[in-house]
């Protein structure tokens, strides 16, 4: 009777605060008041997460039986309000389920991948891309995405690059930051919100040689500067939740490594959300070599710091008689469990557990797909245009020649992860260009998808291409060719795209290549032939709509890339803040050139590749424009900056063409002399402009010492006197230098 009134005083007292927005501190009171009243296995259940299949009687009976914390892969409000009414009614202890799902760039309305959102540098489009996908997300009982990725990617052969937003930590951390404001919005109890899953902690993107789940080797030093800043932006920003990853870090995987889930994660970061392992990560830590069996997995997961169990079945099975062997303390359950708690008040669910029926399976909102079309406008990057022959001028067109396998994919242009797409709602190029250009149009595929190596359609295209008066050429990767555990090692087009784009070349007309990819590909000749090559990382629902205002110039193309294009697939890993070696290229030598019989050191004996040199094909950054920008030399306000001080640099950027257009403005700088060596360029700001035609803005960065520091040999941050460059560009690789000095006090 007595713990009966408990709970009823517990739940009255959550009522009562239910009229006030809870304080932390009063959330703190209502966990540990629930943990008072729970059973050992109550706690337990908490922490196991399940992907819903059925809710059959033994789905119920276990959410009756408190036994289950949170369901992913569920969404379906009506299922979703009878699972929950099960658990906030018929349960012991009364507490509500938390409802989660991959809703990476999108739910109905999709995005383009995040990679390329990272391609459009701008917070705002990211942002609020994830506020439509919360809000579609949620109005079927989401309330949890494990989303945004922000692993560093540097690898193109590693098929996650595309769920995340490039090579770069000050641009991944800016958009990750935006993405979890975007979902999460100003009040995460709004049911119309998400949380936020910052993944995949940590370092997951280093998986050697590029091959998905594999091993990472990543000193301190370089994880702390290139591999953790994204990780931490995004909980600066307020993700509720972190996901740990699959690869072990230095021979401890991350579901049972304490010194990143607790030291780093908890004590250095002060991190006081909810950590949940990423799908089965927990158990698989028998297969890395790291647990004998699953109790065991157990047992060092919850000490590491591991809250929930996501379908690893290691919590449920094993924890129970791990405590009761005093291999683990309760109190440390209560601490695991106590996480999970606070994150259900912090979403709301003690309040307000149900889906409201009267706003469920809201979707594609009119400014949602707006926004969407907009996505694409923004991220699409302009790598070619010989002879300015975009944009078309549709009035002067008699023919165009529509060709490729991605011209019509409904499926495929929506890229990796998108479980919750209704393909039908997809708006093809082929569809819009047949809007805006009618029987202008002539379609021939040539390829029935971007594997295809039949053929049989390459007559018809090229007669197509005889027929007109320019071709737009539709190739890349079809969705499933990028994403988890998607790696490839040849970056080229797949299937016969390069033939079929060598057939079309005997047309004689003007080809303009657009290129949909889940991640940089070696354009290598194929960019040769086209004219113009415009690429999008799958754009999502509205690729069509976006990509013909590009193409007509209805709107002028403003991407800038987000990881660097190699030359050949055997270039990655490649990076434009790479390390200068003690042997940097000054010439190539390229294999074709060398004489027979030719001596050792006949090639100059310097860091460059004999058959693809040092180069890459694009460098992060590069984006062109139909207009053309003039950046000043940069002003900086002092030559000389304390080493706990800051500079202001300022530069005036023109708008020297015709027409409207934005470009992506970029701070670079270089330390040239560290007690440790240091990248040959570092990204330390960007703005995103827009500019009329002969239009001049003045740009001002501010630049503190502290944004230069790096981690020194005791794993320190350390600001050190020297020299330094500094460079305002377009890219990574352009631009001259100026020179400032960081001096002692
Ligand atoms: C997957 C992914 C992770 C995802 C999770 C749930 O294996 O690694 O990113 O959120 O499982 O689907």
């Amino acid at each position: 009777m007595r713990k009966a009134v408990a709970i009823f005083l517990a739940s009255a007292a959550a009522l009562e605060m239910t009229a006030a927005v809870r304080t932390s501190a009063e959330i703190d009171s209502c966990v540990n008041s629930l943990l008072s009243q729970m059973t050992l296995e109550e706690k337990i259940g908490q922490l196991s997460q399940y992907s819903y299949y059925k809710a059959d009687e033994g789905t119920l009976a276990q959410v009756r039986n408190g036994l289950v914390g949170s369901y992913l892969n569920i969404f379906n409000p009506e299922e979703c309000n009878r699972l929950q009414r099960e658990a906030v009614e018929n349960s012991r202890m009364k507490i509500p389920l938390v409802f989660a799902r991959d809703v990476i760039h999108g739910f109905r309305t999709i995005f383009p991948i995040p990679l390329g959102q990272a391609a459009s540098w701008n917070e705002d489009i990211v942002r609020g891309g994830a506020a439509v996908a919360a809000d579609e997300a949620s109005s079927t009982g989401i309330r949890w995405t494990f989303s945004p990725m922000v692993d560093i990617a540097r690898d193109a052969r590693w098929g996650r690059c595309a769920e995340g937003f490039g090579e770069d930590p000050l641009l991944t951390s800016r958009l990750g930051a935006a993405m979890v404001e975007g979902y999460q919005g100003e009040d995460l109890t709004n049911p119309n919100t998400m949380a936020a899953c910052v993944k995949h902690f940590a370092g997951y993107g280093a998986v050697e040689g590029g091959r998905d789940y594999n091993t990472t080797w990543l000193p301190e030093p370089l994880l702390r500067d290139i591999y953790f800043p994204s990780y931490k932006a995004g909980i600066d920003a307020g993700a509720a939740t972190v996901m740990c990853s699959f690869n072990d870090i230095n021979g401890v995987p991350p579901s049972g490594n304490e010194w990143l889930m607790n030291d780093i994660l908890r004590k250095e970061w002060g991190y006081d959300g909810m950590v949940v392992s990423d799908w089965g990560s927990i158990n698989e830590l028998v297969p890395h070599g790291f647990a004998e069996d699953r109790k065991d997995a157990a047992v060092l997961a919850s000490i590491a710091g591991v809250d929930m169990d996501m379908e690893g079945h290691c919590y449920d099975n094993h924890l129970l008689e791990a405590v009761k062997e005093g291999k683990v303390d309760e109190k440390r359950i209560d601490e695991l469990a106590g996480n999970v708690l606070r994150l259900k008040y912090r979403l709301g669910l003690f309040d307000n557990p149900y889906v409201d029926m009267s706003r469920a399976n809201r979707f594609y909102a009119p400014e949602s797909l707006e926004l969407a079309r907009r996505a694409v406008e923004e991220s699409a990057i302009l790598l070619k245009n010989e002879g300015a022959v975009l944009p078309v001028d549709m009035s002067k067109v008699k023919k165009i020649a529509v060709v490729g396998p991605m011209a019509d994919a409904q499926h495929d242009q929506n890229g990796t992860w998108v479980f919750d797409l209704e393909k039908s709602h997809s708006v093809t190029p082929l569809t819009s260009l047949k809007e805006v250009a009618g029987d202008k149009i002539i379609f021939s595929p040539g390829l029935a998808y971007s594997r295809d190596k039949k053929r049989a359609g390459f007559a018809d295209a090229l007669k197509a291409a005889r027929k007109s008066d320019i071709v737009f050429y539709f190739a890349g990767e079809e969705a499933v060719l990028s994403g988890e555990a998607h790696c490839r090692t040849d970056l080229t087009l797949p299937g016969a795209q390069s033939e079929l784009l060598a057939e079309l070349k005997k047309a004689g007309k003007p080809i303009v290549m657009i290129v949909q990819a889940g991640r940089p590909l070696v354009l290598g000749k194929d960019a040769e032939l086209a004219d113009a090559v415009l690429y999008l990382f799958h754009g999502g629902t509205m690729t069509g709509p976006g990509v013909v205002n590009l193409l007509t110039g209805a709107v002028n193309p403003s991407g800038h890339l987000p990881m660097t294009f190699p030359v050949t697939s055997g270039q990655t890993p490649i990076y434009y803040n790479q390390k200068n070696t003690g042997r940097p290229a000054q010439s190539i030598t390229w294999i074709d050139d060398i004489e027979l019989e030719a001596g050792q050191t006949s090639t100059g004996c310097q860091s460059f590749y004999l058959d693809a040199g040092v180069a890459p094909a694009y460098p992060f950054g590069y984006g062109l424009s139909y207009t053309t920008f003039k950046i000043s030399e940069p002003r900086l306000s002092a030559t000389e900056m304390p080493v706990d001080g800051q500079i202001t640099v300022s530069c005036d950027v023109t708008n020297t063409g015709d027409r409207e257009g934005k470009d992506v403005i970029q701070l670079y700088i270089r330390d040239l002399v560290g007690s440790m060596t240091r990248p040959v360029r570092e990204l330390k700001d960007y703005a995103k402009v827009s500019l009329a035609p002969g239009e001049t803005k003045t740009l001002t960065f501010t630049l503190p010492a502290s944004s230069l520091s790096f981690t020194g040999r005791d794993m320190k941050p350390i600001v050190e006197p020297g020299d330094f460059q500094l460079w305002i560009s377009e890219d990574a690789q352009s631009g001259t230098p100026v020179s400032f000095k960081v001096v002692n006090k």
